[in-house]
């Protein structure tokens, strides 16, 4: 890819300010300190952190137990992640802090202090309990960020619930499947909500998805965001005021296993079927919170806002546990990003003086282009840090990020991590880095990674790629995939024999250490920092009762890093009559299969697909074909050559 070549050229290097320096919260001493310790004793150097940085019920004594690639960590205590997030604060003078600062996208701004949030999970705990559900049930939460979302997963985990956050853009379907892989018990959702100045109601996507047949589902909860009138079942709906309405009640924090699960989260991998990662609490709670004091380098005063929606692991980790286990000032916003201007994310930096500001290269590229006069309109001197995470960043977006928005006064560390590990696993140390534009850096301390080959070696040669894994479990490490032991075992750790983690991507390692993310090296696409499987978004298309085969790839694009391209195969019988008109009309029916983030950008409709003699789709020489490059490789095993020049042809 251009994007990663030039990255692999880049060499100016950035250092923090002597004043960010003096101010880190890991400065160069400690970071040696924590190494010796690790290189040293990796169980005590965990040990320690978990003992110091989580508030326990009964004290662990075993740190990291268990047969690879079953890890289990700090397995004999118990603890409850809510009580960490909320009870240890409110006991000490942070209860009148604020937790979260809400804008709307009507610019509707709310302040709720540890205390309010507090006494919100406790008002929800108490009617969730009601319910009748127990420890490890399973609920559904299909709403956007605000702060009940946020009330709900605190809730989950105080009574020991296994919450399941669904992205709010998913489609009906999406949301029908995620709810019966895990049996959930109820949903939460709410009336509708307000994007790009459209009302989205998210209460009727949840009514087709049940009509579709949840049998598990007993109680659909209906938080009352707007005015829009929704349908009732009245066996089935219950309004979040009628159960959540007593003020003041307390409810005692569920003494839960420090391996108890915390939450399922679905992503998207090589086949179809998007699969429920697992986590655990508190190995999670620990990453979480630690990087957000050593990579956010989070203060008291600080006011962090992570752009990400909580249906991502970035929201989970950085918008709700790992800032609110640090008794954190976060800042949700639930619009559009470039609503009523595309000067919406500076203006609401100016006005709300957020100090630490979290975001993904395609949001950066997007806004790049929209000219530097908007964030110049803006006074953005509050800043003092700024992330990255998602997917790879160009140099040119990272100057123009450091340059436009950090005005050359902000470390930027860009974050690599995926939904498996919980939290940050390479990034710069803010007040101890230089960086490199376009590099995550090095892993973070008791994180190890290698680049390897086919074979599990070591990649020698600086300049050559390889394969990206974790060579030590680490605390917030996924515990598996729900219900699907034999996937997670073959997906992550089969190649190598358990002996490390895969991580599916591709990258580098320079002459000093530093990681360069090359992209995925599994049918994994990243568009817009979405993560999505080209088989799940195939099996979209070939659902349509006119198309017969589809083979999807992705190929580079300015703004979303990735794009997807859909070659497709009409049945027999099917005639043609506008080949736009029905790329649009597949384009809607992708929409309403998974949802608006998988639709591809371009389509392309042909007699056939190059495939081997066994009848296997070469999907390389369709990447080949969609950028833009020459056929490269053998292609001696391909049954139809001619269908090269044709789809070359038509594209
Ligand atoms: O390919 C890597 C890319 O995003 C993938 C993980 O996606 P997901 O589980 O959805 O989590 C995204 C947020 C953590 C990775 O396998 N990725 C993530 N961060 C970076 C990245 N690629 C390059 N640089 C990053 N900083």
């Amino acid at each position: 890819m251009k994007n990663i070549e030039s990255n692999l050229k880049e060499k100016r290097t950035f250092k923090p300010s002597e004043k960010f320096v003096r101010q880190a919260n890991l400065k160069n001493e400690d970071l040696a300190t924590l190494l010796t310790k690790y290189n040293s004793e990796p169980d005590l150097f965990w040990k320690e952190l978990a003992n110091t940085e989580l508030t326990w019920i009964k004290k662990f004594n075993t740190v990291c137990t268990g047969t690879s690639p079953f890890f289990k960590w700090f397995e004999d205590g118990t603890l409850n992640v809510s009580a960490n997030c909320l009870d240890r604060h409110v006991e000490t003078d942070k209860k009148n802090k604020i937790a979260i600062k809400h804008v709307s996208e009507e610019n509707t701004i709310t302040n709720i202090t540890y205390n309010q949030l507090f006494s919100k999970v406790n008002s929800f705990s108490s009617g969730l309990k009601k319910l009748g559900l127990k420890k490890q049930d399973r609920v559904i939460i299909y709403m956007p960020t605000i702060p009940e979302s946020i009330t709900v997963m605190l809730s989950c985990a105080r009574l020991g619930i296994i919450h399941s956050v669904v992205f709010a853009g998913f489609s009906s379907e999406s949301l029908k499947d995620r709810i019966n892989d895990c049996s959930a018990k109820v949903v939460v959702t709410v009336d509708s909500f307000k994007r790009g100045g459209k009302s989205i109601r998210a209460k009727d996507t949840v009514d087709k998805a049940l009509d579709m047949g949840c049998p598990s589902i007993d109680h659909c909860i209906v938080y009352k965001n707007s005015s829009e009138k929704i349908n009732f079942t009245k066996s089935r709906d219950i309004w979040w005021h009628d159960i959540a309405d007593e003020n003041g009640v307390i409810v005692a924090p569920e003494e839960m296993s420090a391996e108890d699960l915390l939450f399922i989260l679905y992503t998207s991998g090589s086949t179809g079927k998007p699969k429920g990662i697992i986590h655990s609490s508190a190995g999670y709670l620990l990453n979480c919170l630690l990087t957000n004091k050593w990579v956010f380098d989070l203060k008291n005063d600080d006011i962090f806002w992570c752009t990400a929606d909580i249906g991502w692991i970035t929201g989970h980790s950085y918008v709700v546990y790992g800032p609110l286990a640090l008794g954190a000032t976060v800042l949700i916003y639930d619009g559009a990003p470039t609503y009523p201007g595309g000067d919406r994310f500076w203006k609401i930096i100016d006005e709300n003086k957020v100090s630490v500001f979290y975001t993904a290269p395609t949001a950066i590229r997007t806004l790049m282009k929209l000219g530097d006069e908007l964030p110049s309109k803006h006074k953005l001197d509050s800043l003092r840090l700024l992330g990255t995470v998602g997917e790879p960043i160009n140099p040119e977006a990272w100057i123009w990020y450091h340059k436009n928005i950090g005005k050359e006064n902000c470390p930027i560390v860009d974050t690599w991590w995926q939904t498996e590990t919980g939290a940050n696993m390479i990034a710069p140390l803010p007040g101890i880095y230089q960086v490199i534009p376009g590099t995550c850096t090095k892993p973070l301390p008791g994180i190890e990674v290698e680049v390897v080959d086919s074979e599990g070696n070591k990649v020698q040669n600086a300049s050559q790629g390889g394969n990206l894994v974790i060579k030590k479990p680490w605390p917030s490490m996924l515990r598996g995939i729900w219900g699907d032991k034999d996937r997670y075992i073959n997906t992550y750790w089969k190649k190598y024999d358990n002996k490390f983690y895969i991580t599916g991507d591709t990258a580098r390692k320079d002459e000093d250490g530093n990681i360069w993310i090359m992209g995925r090296s599994d049918d994994v696409v990243n568009v817009s920092g979405h993560r999505l499987g080209t088989m799940e978004i195939e099996s979209a298309i070939v659902s349509h009762e006119f198309v017969a085969e589809s083979a999807v790839v992705s190929y580079p694009h300015e703004i979303k890093g990735e794009a997807i391209h859909a070659f497709v195969v009409l049945r027999d019988n099917f005639k043609l009559h506008g080949e736009k008109q029905f790329a649009d009309e597949l384009r809607e029916w992708v929409k309403i299969k998974i949802g608006s983030i998988a639709k591809p950008e371009r389509i392309s409709f042909s007699t056939n697909l190059p495939k081997t003699r066994s009848g296997k789709i070469m999907r390389r020489l369709l990447r080949n074909i969609a950028r833009g490059e020459k056929i490269s490789g053998d292609t001696s095993t391909l049954e139809n050559e001619n269908i090269l020049n044709q789809l070359k042809d038509i594209f």
